[in-house]
């Protein structure tokens, strides 16, 4: 938490909302691009869940966005030790980048399956389910959960 005077108003941020600030460079154009995966995710979960209308070649483009966000594009933007605040990335990255880049590698496969898959109804719950596996699985081994302010 962070407390902000503004104009004599006390305004308390959580860390969620000020997690961009102060975020430079590399960390801020990787928290920018996990952030998009994130917004194309919940859009494609919300046409799988029929809360949006199912437009295959919606969910097509979304997936084909992440894929180009993932695999190598993915571990360009992590240079050794760029952990610095106000970043979540675990200094384990770097300790075990092999298994980092399997899993930038997989996630590059799966999201190119869901964009193959767009137009198969019954394919395409399964394959977003296996990529959204390999976004929790690379979090809950290299991300960290709390903010170190
Ligand atoms: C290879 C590992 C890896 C994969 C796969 C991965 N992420 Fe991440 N993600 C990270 C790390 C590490 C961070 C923390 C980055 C930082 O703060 O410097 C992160 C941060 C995030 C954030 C928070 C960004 C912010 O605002 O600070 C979101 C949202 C996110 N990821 C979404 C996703 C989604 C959605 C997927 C799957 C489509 C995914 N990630 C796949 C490693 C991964």
């Amino acid at each position: 938490m962070r407390n902000l005077f503004v104009g004599g108003m006390l305004l308390i941020f959580s860390s969620t909302a000020l997690a961009h600030v102060g975020a430079v460079g590399v960390v801020k154009e990787r928290m920018e691009s996990m952030k998009a995966m994130g917004a194309a995710m919940k859009q494609i979960k919300a046409m799988i869940k029929g809360r949006d209308d199912f437009v295959p070649e919606r969910v097509k483009e979304l997936a084909r966005a992440i894929a180009d966000l993932s695999g190598t594009a993915l571990n360009r933007v992590f240079p050794p030790g760029s952990n610095f605040e106000p970043s979540q990335a675990k200094p384990a990255i770097w300790g075990n980048w092999q298994v980092f880049k399997d899993l930038a590698v997989s996630m590059e496969r799966q999201a190119l399956q869901l964009a193959a898959d767009a137009a198969t109804s019954g394919a395409v719950e399964k394959t977003y389910q296996e990529l959204s596996k390999t976004c929790k699985s690379c979090h809950r081994k290299f991300r960290l959960k709390k903010k170190r302010r």
